[in-house]
Formats: structure tokens, C-alpha cells, sequence
């Protein structure tokens, strides 16, 4: 219960009752994630406290949840020293060294199997909360590991920490370790946001984290979707329980957000089927993790085993690979598309991130590489988030060589020297070159072939591009003209193949209408507008002569498409 002022005892009980229901909706919300109340419901709540703490500011108390919108900022941050060291752990590169943990904790309490709690080890800064009667006092960052920085008035502004701690039972002083994040999911808005307004965007999920923690304008820090998971207690006037596990659940009876991946099992075979499992689940996780901490249970059995000068016996960090990585930018390539878009793709010395190695990144467009302003020659980080492809997160300017120009797009096609031109509204150039391009003659058979288009069994890639670079194969139409010895005569192509790829082609020749539609990769029309068409029309010629006001007749077809169509469909329909 907070401390009100008795000569107010209206206001006063009012004051207490909307902390405490506000208090009780931000953790259904934050921590639960099963919110009770709708936000307009919950801001009516918070503008009426606030209200009755403008008119009476002798009653406001810094566990009030008004105070979590950030106090007025400060020159320096002071000094917050932890009850006991926060201490690293020693880390863990395979399962053998896995097995040698588990024997070597095994050996040091002569025990036959051990208990341990599995935890993701989170990627964020690592924090300490210091509850004097249950109120929170004063949070530090980790420093030196018995000194580190007064950020009790940032911390006060995330919502996962509990001002003041729900139930009973808290020992009279007690320190709460653990993570603070950004969620993945916090994290793309955040960014979002920031490009919207001109800023520039963090480079991963820990970074952003850190740098909102470490501000001296706590409004900054409540501006951020930063949530504190907690993974464990330092300093305690007594006892909590017996063991990790129900220490864990202790906290979150008192308010805490535990992990909910946290996990008890058994001896090394039941870590390393943990960590199998939560591996092959990282990129589905809400919040980025690097590796997995694993913990003896037993309270008792950690005081036996103690500690080496930097970290406990009783625990372990078994590191997942790395998802970002730095590397050399060898060089930026516009490569041409299908549709004649150029990307600007960066080469990379390659690098193993998250487990695969990386060659290319995309860099989408030129604005991107100017935003970035990444240049030939640049280290760079990169990194792999999900099962997205690499991504170029950053640039180390202190390692930029002396020469680095930034990059330009080239004003010539780098595959058919037509012009490069840039659509007013669009971020995308442009080869104007069409089917003159042998880059879109490749890119317009391969489609073609594809899957959901004709379906061309056995015309892979690398043959598309031999029989356009050799001159055999200019627009699909060519395909039907082609001779067994022209075929057989490619690289790894043997009688068999050839004769079969053929009768591939020759299959083709009867299709449906849709599919062909939608195999002319014409600009914008994909397979449900293909569908529209062909039911529309009926037969190619009748789409070939719709005019721009008949094709907008046709369900889903808009001005754009529609004037598009009849100029790019004539270029295209050599086909039949
Ligand atoms: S336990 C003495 N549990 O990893 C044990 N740490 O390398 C102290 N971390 O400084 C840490 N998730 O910032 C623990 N579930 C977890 C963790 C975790 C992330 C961080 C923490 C610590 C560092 C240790």
C-alpha cells in the first residue's frame, strides 16, 4: 500500500484505489498479456490519478504508476552498488563441453543426476532491482560487477517492473536480477517509427535496448518498448525457498515476468534435448535469445559448489550461433530483375551467421544504400533475423578505407546498357531496355518455366541462361523452336535429358488460359488477376484487343493495370 496523506482522506483513498486498479491492469497487460480492461478505459484511469496528484502534489509517491511516464532528466547517472556481485557466467561451444559441466557439477556434489533449470539466455542488458519493503528503491546496471549505474528513474518507466511488489511473503530487502528487451515485435515498430520520422533505425533488437536504458532524459526511455524479464535474486534479507524453480515462482507471484520457456530437466541429455529444441524454435521466439543458461535447482548444492573468480560453478551459457557477424563489403552489384528492377546487391566475404554462410545481402534500392551508406570496401554487421534473408544492419565507419566512394546507380543497364530510369514515386530503377535485355530475357523464360506458370520440367535456371547467352532463346517463343541438338549441346546435358526436356516443352503447348495469362509475366498481373482475365475474355485474343476501358470492366483491375496491359501484352505474346 503506498504512503497517502491523512489529512486528505477522500482524495487520498481515491488516490490509493486507482493505483492499485491501475497497478493490477498494467500487469494484466504487460507481464500476463491478458489484458482486462480496454486502453481508453485503462487512460481514463490514469488521467483521473493524474489529475488528483496535480491538484494535491503532496501525495504523489515514486511507486505511483504516473511516475512510470519518466522523470525530468539528469546531468550524470550516480552510482548503484549490488548487495552481492552480479557475476558472468562461464560459456558452453558444444554438447561435449555440455557433458563436462554436467559431470564436473555431478563430481563436485557426488551426485548420480542433477536438476537443472533451462532458461533462454536473453539478449539485453542486464539489470539489478533493489525492493526495500517491497517498494523498489534503486536499480543499477551491471558495471564492474559490484558497482554499476544508478538507472532507477529509467527503470521505473518499464512497465514489467513492479514499482512495488504484488502478495506477501518478500524478504524486507531484496534484489531482483535480470534481462531487460525489446521483443522482436516491439522492435520492428520501433524502427518502423523512427524511419517515419527521419531517425535512424537500430541495428538489432540488444542495441536499441541499451541505448534506451542508458539516457539521461528517463522520457526518452518511457518512449521505448522495453520489458525486464527476470532470471533470478542477488541479495536477500532471508531465505526465499530451496530451490531456483520455486524462487522463479515466487517472483512471479510477487509481480515478475519469468520466461515462460524457463524449464526444469534432468542431467546433460535433458539440457541438450533443451537446447535442440529451443534452437530449433529461436527464430519463432518473441524475443531474441543467444544462447541457454543452464542451472543447478538446488539452492543448497550451489552453496557447495561455489564459485571460480568470475563465475559460478553451479551454471553454465551454452552460446547458440552467432545471427550477426561482421564482415567486408568486396563489392555492390545492380543486379537486374525480371521485371527490369535494380537491386544493388552487396558481395560479401562470406561469413557464417546464425549457423549458414553468407555471400550476398540485399540492399534493396538506392535509398537504402545511401540511408545506410554502405560503399565498396566497407566492414559491415550482418545479420539474420528470422528465416529472412541477411540483411546489412550496419556500417563500422572507423574501419571505412580512405578511398570508399559512395555508391552510385549506374545510369546505363550493366547487362544491356539501355537507360536506367527511376518512375517518379517509385524507390525502384529501372532497365527501360524490355526484352531488348538479355537480363529480363532470362528473368521472363524463367518465369515462365516456373512452377505456377507453364511448368517446363527440367529448364532450370543455369540452362535458361546458357540458351539466352548463346543466342538460341530470346522470348519464350523460341523455346518451341528449339532442336534436340541445341539442347543436347548445353553443359550437363546428356541425349536423355535433352529429349525429355523437349517433350517437357511440347507439353506446354496445351495449357490453360489462366496459367498462360499469368506465364507472360506481364507487369503487374499475378495468378488471381490471370484467373480474372481469362474468365473475363475467355481467349488471348480477346485480351490482347480489350482496350484500357474494357480491361477495367474486369474485377480488381485498376486504372494503372489497365493501362498498362495493352502496352506491355503485344511485347510479350510471341508465345503462341
Ligand atoms: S544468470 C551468476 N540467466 O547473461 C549468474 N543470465 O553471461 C548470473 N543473461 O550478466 C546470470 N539471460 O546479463 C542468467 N536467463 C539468464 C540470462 C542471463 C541473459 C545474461 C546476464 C548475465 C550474462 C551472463
Amino acid at each position: 500500500m503506498s504512503s497517502v496523506d491523512s489529512r486528505q482522506p477522500g482524495v487520498a483513498q481515491r488516490i490509493a484505489e486507482l493505483r492499485q486498479t491501475i497497478d493490477y491492469h498494467n500487469y494484466r497487460y504487460y507481464v500476463l498479456d491478458d489484458p482486462q480492461i480496454a486502453d481508453i478505459e485503462y487512460d481514463r484511469l490514469l488521467r483521473e490519478l493524474q489529475e488528483l496528484e496535480t491538484q494535491h502534489p503532496e501525495l504523489v509517491t515514486p511507486d505511483s504508476p504516473t511516475q512510470r511516464v519518466g522523470a525530468e532528466p539528469i546531468a550524470a547517472f550516480g552510482e548503484a552498488r549490488h548487495g552481492v556481485p552480479m557475476l558472468s557466467l562461464d560459456n558452453i561451444f558444444s554438447e561435449a563441453e555440455l557433458e563436462d559441466f554436467d559431470r564436473r557439477v555431478r563430481e563436485g556434489l557426488g551426485w548420480e543426476h542433477v536438476d537443472y533449470v533451462a532458461e533462454p539466455k536473453l539478449d539485453g542488458l542486464s539489470v539489478n532491482l533493489r525492493y526495500q519493503d517491497g517498494l523498489l528503491v534503486q536499480a543499477g546496471t551491471r558495471g564492474d560487477g559490484r558497482v554499476g549505474e544508478d538507472i532507477t528513474a529509467n527503470i521505473r518507466t518499464v512497465r514489467t517492473v513492479p514499482l512495488r511488489l504484488q502478495g506477501d511473503g518478500w524478504p524486507e530487502l531484496l534484489e531482483v536480477r535480470g534481462e531487460v528487451v525489446i521483443r522482436r515485435a516491439d522492435f520492428q515498430r520501433l524502427n518502423e517509427l523512427r524511419l517515419d520520422q527521419g531517425e535512424k533505425p537500430f541495428a538489432n533488437p540488444r542495441n536499441a535496448a541499451a541505448g534506451s536504458l542508458r539516457q539521461l532524459d528517463p522520457r526518452i526511455t518511457a518512449a521505448r518498448p522495453l520489458s525486464f524479464f527476470t532470471f533470478g535474486t542477488g541479495a536477500s534479507s532471508e531465505p526465499i525457498d530451496g530451490s531456483h524453480s520455486a524462487v522463479l515462482e515466487r517472483l512471479r507471484q510477487w509481480g515478475f515476468l519469468v520466461n515462460d520457456q524457463v524449464k526444469k530437466v534432468v542431467g546433460a541429455e535433458g539440457c541438450e534435448t533443451y537446447y535442440r529444441d529451443l534452437l530449433a524454435r529461436r527464430d519463432e521466439l518473441p524475443f531474441e535469445i543467444d544462447g541457454i543458461v543452464y542451472k543447478v535447482d538446488d539452492l543448497a548444492a550451489r552453496e557447495e559448489l561455489g564459485f571460480t573468480a568470475r563465475a559460478p560453478r553451479w551454471a553454465a551459457a551454452h552460446k547458440l550461433p552467432a545471427v550477426e557477424a561482421s564482415t567486408r563489403v568486396a563489392s555492390i552489384e545492380p543486379s537486374v530483375g525480371r521485371t527490369g528492377v535494380i537491386t544493388p546487391v552487396a558481395n560479401l566475404e562470406p561469413v557464417a551467421v546464425g549457423g549458414v554462410t553468407v555471400s550476398r545481402a540485399t540492399l534493396h534500392n538506392l535509398d537504402e544504400v545511401r540511408r545506410k551508406d554502405v560503399r565498396e570496401g566497407d566492414t559491415v554487421m550482418v545479420r539474420r533475423a528470422g528465416d529472412v534473408i541477411p540483411e546489412i544492419t550496419a556500417v563500422v565507419v572507423d574501419k571505412r578505407p580512405a578511398a570508399a566512394e559512395p555508391w552510385e546507380m549506374p545510369a546505363s543497364c550493366p547487362v544491356c546498357g539501355s537507360e536506367v530510369q527511376r518512375l517518379e514515386g517509385q524507390a525502384a530503377h529501372r532497365c527501360i531496355g524490355g526484352l531488348y535485355c538479355p537480363a529480363q530475357q532470362v528473368g521472363a523464360v524463367i518465369h515462365f518455366a516456373s512452377r505456377k506458370a507453364m511448368d517446363i520440367d527440367g529448364l532450370g535456371d543455369k540452362l535458361i541462361e546458357q540458351l539466352v547467352n548463346k543466342g538460341l532463346v530470346r522470348t519464350v517463343a523460341d523455346l518451341f523452336a528449339l532442336s534436340h541438338e541445341q539442347v543436347a549441346g548445353q553443359e550437363r546435358m546428356g541425349d536423355k535429358s535433352a529429349d525429355n526436356l523437349l517433350k517437357a516443352i511440347d507439353r506446354a503447348r496445351k495449357t490453360t488460359l489462366p496459367r498462360l495469362i499469368y506465364a507472360l509475366g506481364i507487369d503487374q498481373v499475378g495468378e488471381v488477376t490471370a484467373n480474372q482475365l481469362a474468365q473475363h475474355f475467355g481467349d488471348l485474343d480477346a485480351v490482347m484487343q480489350a482496350d484500357e476501358e474494357a480491361l477495367q470492366t474486369v474485377p480488381d483491375i485498376g486504372p494503372v493495370v489497365a493501362k498498362a496491359l495493352p502496352i506491355s501484352l503485344p511485347s510479350r505474346i510471341t508465345a503462341t
